[in-house]
């Protein structure tokens, strides 16, 4: 553990604009500093440094947080390593012991190792492709008939891998880098898993292959993919990298790098399966295109997509492999709140195909003409022509509230089930207790789930007999509904958050402050936040406020976990400009006087949460009550809580006005 005084030391030492001013040039801009963002292809000096609050805040891009989280995105580090990195810097003294320094040293030592070794490996089959007696006969002869330029090589470093076994090794090995290090950035393998990393021990991983590099959204090579183009062989089409201490698979996506300023220009990204869809359609010019390459499409990679644009259409084959992997990429897309259409291409085409044989212009106005939201597209792979059988309607519904159950936001959530319900001819009120049922049911799945990680760790520390997983514990003496405990996307509790960094230390009423009210408020109701991210949060600031009897925005901003959410709120009053403030100086000001309508409106919001979630579940619990005792206890609960929401919707009312 770093002892927090370092950490503050380093705080009260490196000012922010200092900080990021040695990697981007900033501007004063009144009280503040702009610059361009240095996480993504910023022409507008979209990033704001607040040297009194020490934060920084990406209005396009949404990056933000205090100097450690600046350090961490843009070296790419951990966050130890940052602190390491800082007070490096400012000759901050670190004793031995508090932080490993070997380890750390370690760590970035075997990243910059592979990020080496990769870069090596690119500029050398690019070289090999472009150079080569192979290259120049075979492999890119077989590139330009497929219509890939050269100018499309060069943008996307497409490149070829060496014809025998040993042949990066040898290079590598030649030009400097160690065979543990190619191993670790997965450029060789080993030939037998019981031997050594050693030299006698290892193999390329890419033989004979086309590969494209991956490249991370800044452009850093992160992997490879290779397609082999022999026909004979028994190996696979496509061979991907490893995952690496660099390649995370689930975290990255094809072609992001070179698409992510059409996408913002655009506010639209294609998501296509192959890498030869990505290449194919840029040089055509669609370039707001990447792949999630061969893999389940991730919630990582929903996220990362946001941070150019909301609006995301999928372009699969329509074979029935197309077809189930954008029913699969679907649900993830719409929980990750983005804004999702498909339009799925003849059986026998694919993007890329379609493009080279028909042109630019044909490909967009198929691509208009054909996409749809997910609704019409399970309608028309569930119907078909069927489209009075009852029992496939009846089926392509399910399906359909099974999505809608995914969606976060509960306004799209009931356009959808207005949508669905007059497109399949089903009264809406039934659509909603379908969907109410999958939703339920996605919060027991992962209530299930916790419990089950919770008793095979319980069992780990007892080493007692196996865990029972038939085993129901009875959660009847509990406050907190499980199903509560296990959703992430809480937007009650951080809307509550939010207030809290904002107002902590502002006066509530003359007993306390807004800090004092919400925690008393939590415990008084036992409505403590229960979702994963914040809940530990909340916790510690809680816990902070009772040991220092002080909580302010600046613990929000110092805080590792925090950092980031508070230069999010906070950045959002410091960047209204003079001007601006002048003609809405009526707005502001009542916004500031609101604060404790808000501190009550947000509190009695996480309530609400708690007892709907509490009324689903015991209605539940109403359906398979099998004596007459249980039916009537469920009723009462629910006579109970309906009270109780009625108090909260009535004081909301109130507040609002
Ligand atoms: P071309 O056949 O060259 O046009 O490429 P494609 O992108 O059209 O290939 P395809 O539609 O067959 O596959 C789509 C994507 O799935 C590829 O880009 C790969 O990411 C992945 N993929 C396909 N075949 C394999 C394979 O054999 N192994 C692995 N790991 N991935 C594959
Ligand atoms: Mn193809």
């Amino acid at each position: 553990m770093i002892p927090q005084a370092i950490i503050d030391k380093i705080f009260d030492t490196a000012p922010i604009e200092e900080v990021v001013g040695e990697y981007v040039s900033l501007k004063r801009a009144g009280a503040n500093y702009k610059g361009l963002c240095p996480f993504h292809d910023d022409k507008n000096a979209s990033m704001s440094v607040s040297p009194s609050k020490g934060i920084f805040k990406c209005f396009s891009c949404g990056q933000g947080g205090n100097i450690f989280q600046f350090i961490m995105e843009h070296e790419g580090v951990s966050y130890p390593l940052a602190i390491k990195h800082l007070a490096d810097k400012y000759n901050i003294p670190i004793e031995e012991g508090q932080i490993d320094v070997n380890e750390l040293k370690e760590e970035a030592r075997v990243k910059e190792g592979v990020y080496a070794c990769l870069e090596f490996a690119r500029k050398h089959f690019y070289e090999r492709l472009n150079e080569s007696q192979d290259g120049k006969v075979i492999y890119k002869p077989y590139l330009n008939e497929r219509g890939i330029n050269q100018q499309t090589i060069d943008k996307f470093s497409i490149g070829l891998s060496g014809t025998h076994k040993s042949h990066l090794l040898d290079e590598g090995l030649k030009n400097g880098y160690g065979a543990q290090q190619l191993f670790d950035a997965g450029l060789v393998k080993k030939i037998s898993d019981d031997g050594g990393v050693i030299e006698s021990n290892l193999r390329d991983t890419f033989i004979e292959r086309i590969v494209f590099p991956i490249f991370n959204v800044s452009g850093k090579v992160l992997g490879f993919g290779g397609r082999i183009i022999k026909k004979d062989t028994k190996a696979p089409k496509y061979l991907n990298s490893p995952e690496t201490v660099v390649y995370e698979k689930r975290k990255e996506l094809y072609g992001l790098s070179v698409a992510k300023n059409d996408i913002r220009i655009k506010d639209q990204v294609f998501l296509v399966e192959g890498y030869m869809d990505v290449v194919s359609l840029n040089q055509s010019g669609v370039e707001n295109v990447v792949a999630a390459s061969g893999t389940a499409f991730t919630e990582e990679q929903a996220r990362l997509i946001k941070r150019f644009s909301h609006n995301i259409t999928m372009l699969f084959d329509g074979d029935v492999a197309g077809v189930n992997a954008s029913l699969k990429h679907i649900s993830t897309l719409l929980a990750a709140d983005l804004n999702v259409r498909v339009a799925l291409f003849p059986a026998d085409e694919d993007p890329d195909s379609f493009i080279q044989k028909r042109g630019t212009a044909e490909f967009q106005g198929y691509v208009a003409e054909k996409a749809q939201n997910f609704i019409e597209l399970i309608a028309e792979i569930k119907l078909g022509d069927n489209k009075h059988d009852p029992i496939k309607k009846a089926e392509a519904a399910r399906s359909v509230a099974e999505n809608i159950a995914a969606l976060p936001d509960p306004l799209k959530r009931a356009a959808f089930i207005n949508e669905a319900a007059a497109l399949f001819e089903i009264p809406e009120r039934i659509l909603v207790d379908e969907v109410n049922k999958f939703k339920l049911d996605n919060r027991r799945q992962k209530d299930r789930e916790v419990r089950r990680e919770a008793r095979v760790e319980e069992q780990h520390r007892n080493d007692g007999p196996p865990p029972d997983f038939d085993y129901v514990p009875d959660y009847g003496e509990m406050h907190t509904p499980p199903a509560l405990l296990e959703d992430k996307k809480n937007y009650q509790e951080e809307e509550l958050l939010k207030t809290l960094i904002l107002y902590a230390d502002k006066e509530f009423d003359e007993e306390q402050t807004v800090a004092q009210f919400i925690f008393k408020e939590l415990e008084e109701d036992e409505i403590w936040p229960v979702s994963e991210d914040l809940a530990p949060i909340f916790k510690e600031a809680h816990a902070y406020l009772e040991e220092h009897k002080v909580l302010n925005e600046l613990y929000f901003i110092r805080n590792a976990t925090t950092s980031k959410v508070a230069a999010e709120v906070l950045s959002m009053r410091y960047t209204i400009s003079p001007g601006w403030f002048d003609n809405f100086e009526k707005v502001v000001k009542t916004d500031e006087d609101g604060y404790k309508h808000q501190v009550v409106q947000n509190l009695n919001y996480v309530k609400l949460k708690h007892i709907e979630i509490l009324m689903l579940e015991n209605q539940e619990s109403l359906k398979e009550a099998e004596t007459e005792e249980d039916i009537k206890i469920s009723l009462e609960v629910q006579a109970n809580l309906q009270e109780f929401r009625k108090k909260i919707t009535d004081q909301l009312g109130n507040v609002i006005r």
